[in-house]
């Protein structure tokens, strides 16, 4: 299983890199906005200084919502650096343009997926990953991980090289489950990954450990 870091904070992305378990980072127009980031310039200049840090895919979300317009941008961001993946929305003309960036050898990953339908669609294009987002459907009371489940099932049954990227992970917890359900792909906040490395016996056993060295040792 794959984790990916879902910011686009520069320190955030180190800090992951930094524990040496990242292979990727998702971004959105959304999470670039929250970092100030705007501008033609600006924002090209960003996916290319996140490329330097991480060594695996990087997610660069298209803006353009017609089929040529997913097609120019995409492959303009995948031109910018070979870990670029292209990142369209589950759209019409986004799936007839996944088919066609595929087709010339560009990685795209399929966003805004809440349903197996959609997530069928993403297959059939040849998308390089699918984003069903969970932590949305959990919050209008829809079991998010129960969708990674079933498009795990479905892409095993007929062979779907798409990889299942469950994304809109909103705590630890969301990691294990999607863990459970066979998703490839978990892209989390960086808050979610520590949430792994706690627990309360690590913390007593480590502190015992440490007193009774020093209780002979000095
Ligand atoms: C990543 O690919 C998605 O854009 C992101 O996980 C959405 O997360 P949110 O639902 O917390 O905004």
């Amino acid at each position: 299983m794959k984790f990916f870091i879902d910011t686009a904070n520069l320190d955030q992305i180190k800090e992951a890199q930094d524990l040496g378990v990242l292979d990727g980072v998702t971004t959105n127009p959304s999470l670039m906005a929250k970092e100030g980031i705007s501008g033609e310039e600006n924002i090209i200049n960003h996916y290319k200084k996140i490329c330097e840090i991480v060594d695996g895919d990087v997610s660069a979300e298209v803006i353009a919502t017609d089929y040529e317009g997913v097609i120019k941008e995409g492959e303009a961001l995948a031109a910018l650096h070979p870990q670029i993946v292209v990142k369209i929305p589950m759209i019409k003309d986004g799936v007839k343009a996944i088919k066609y960036l595929s087709g010339k050898g560009i990685k795209t990953n399929c966003t805004l997926v809440f349903s197996p339908g959609q997530a069928l669609l993403a297959a059939k294009a040849g998308a390089t990953y699918v984003s069903p987002f969970i932590g949305r459907l959990d919050d209008i009371s829809t079991d998010g991980v129960e969708l990674i489940a079933q498009i795990v099932d479905i892409y095993s049954y007929y062979g779907f090289e798409t990889e299942v990227l469950a994304a809109s992970i909103r705590h630890t917890m969301h990691i294990i489950q999607c863990m459970e359900a066979g998703a490839d792909v978990a892209t989390c906040p960086l808050n979610a990954i520590l949430g792994l490395l706690n627990h309360p016996l690590t913390d007593i056993g480590l502190e015992k450990f440490l007193a009774d060295y020093k209780s002979v040792n000095g």
